[in-house]
């Protein structure tokens, strides 16, 4: 008993050493954490210094809904207002450059679509297919490419039928241009859009600049970004269909799966997917504009 007593009475004489010892190390270990917290600030801040001098805005999500006009149904107001932006699909390109309605009942949809999504805060576009899958129009890329003239009118019905609409842009749905003649004039069509479109701005007293969008392919690079988005503001990059053939294309993918997989794929498809194909386009679309 005595000396548990006379122990426990050497160890209340000790604590306050052992006290002293305890909080040195505290403070140690303290001042250290600090120094490694302040030099990986300064390191970060050396590091991301380029990417931040480049003023990157970020971007507001966008949720873009495409409306077949050709529907039998329409879209309720509950629906469009849960979008960003609506984009109005199935006018026709004609040869010699213009544009027009496939009837009159596709014409009365669009216009009591349009005037819904005007009551919402809802972007309005309307799409333009060039070089679709039909052969007949799949053919005049070339011939828009050898006249000028068509082109001319081509810019010139896309601007009317924003404004007459009083739609806020367009989406420029091109087939795939693979070679870099045809990559070369897409590009100059998107200039001469944003030219054009810009005079209209000034004309119509907008406040905020016309859209312009169009269709990147996930596969290829088949356009100079660099270039393409000193025009146009966003890309809808295509993941639709990643998986199962579709009856003209008898060598498309035929690996099993869900047709638009979010992460995942198959063995040397494994990048096949929803984000495999962001990941790629962030890095052409950004290490090209850094
Ligand atoms: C363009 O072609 C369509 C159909 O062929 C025709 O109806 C229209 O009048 C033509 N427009 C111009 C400006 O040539
Ligand atoms: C990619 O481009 C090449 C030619 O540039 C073309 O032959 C090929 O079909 C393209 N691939 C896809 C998936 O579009």
């Amino acid at each position: 008993m005595k000396n548990r007593h006379s122990g426990s009475r050497i160890g209340v004489k000790t604590d306050p050493q052992k006290i002293q010892k305890i909080s040195d190390h505290i403070c140690l270990w303290f001042l250290l954490l600090v120094s490694i917290a302040f030099i990986s600030f300064v390191l970060t801040k050396l590091i991301t210094a380029p990417l931040r001098n480049k003023s990157f805005e970020p971007c507001k999500p966008r949720i873009v809904g495409i409306f077949h006009i050709a529907s039998s149904r329409d879209a309720t107001f509950d629906q469009i207002s849960k979008l960003t932006h609506i984009v109005f699909n199935h006018l026709r390109y004609q040869r010699n450059g213009t544009i027009r309605f496939v009837n009159e009942e596709e014409k009365e949809t669009f216009k009591r679509m349009n005037k819904l999504s005007k009551k919402t805060k809802v972007k309005t576009l309307f799409e333009l297919e060039i070089g679709d899958y039909s052969d007949y129009i799949k053919a005049d890329i070339p011939g828009l490419m050898k006249h000028r003239n068509r082109q001319l009118i081509l810019v010139d019905s896309i601007v009317s039928f924003i404004t007459d609409h009083s739609l806020d842009g367009v989406y420029l749905h091109w087939e795939p241009p693979h070679t870099t003649t045809v990559q070369l004039f897409v590009t100059t069509l998107f200039k001469d859009m944003r030219d054009e479109l810009t005079k209209a701005t000034k004309q119509t007293n907008r406040k905020e600049p016309f859209i312009i969008t169009t269709t990147i392919q996930r596969k290829n690079i088949t356009l100079d970004f660099d270039e393409v988005l000193k025009y146009v503001d966003f890309l809808n990059l295509e993941t639709d269909r990643i998986y199962g053939s579709e009856p003209h294309r008898s060598s498309w993918n035929e690996a099993i799966g869900p047709p638009t997989p979010i992460y995942s794929g198959h063995y040397k498809n494994s990048e096949d997917n929803m984000n495999g194909a962001a990941r790629k386009y962030s890095c052409w679309t950004v290490i090209g504009r850094m």
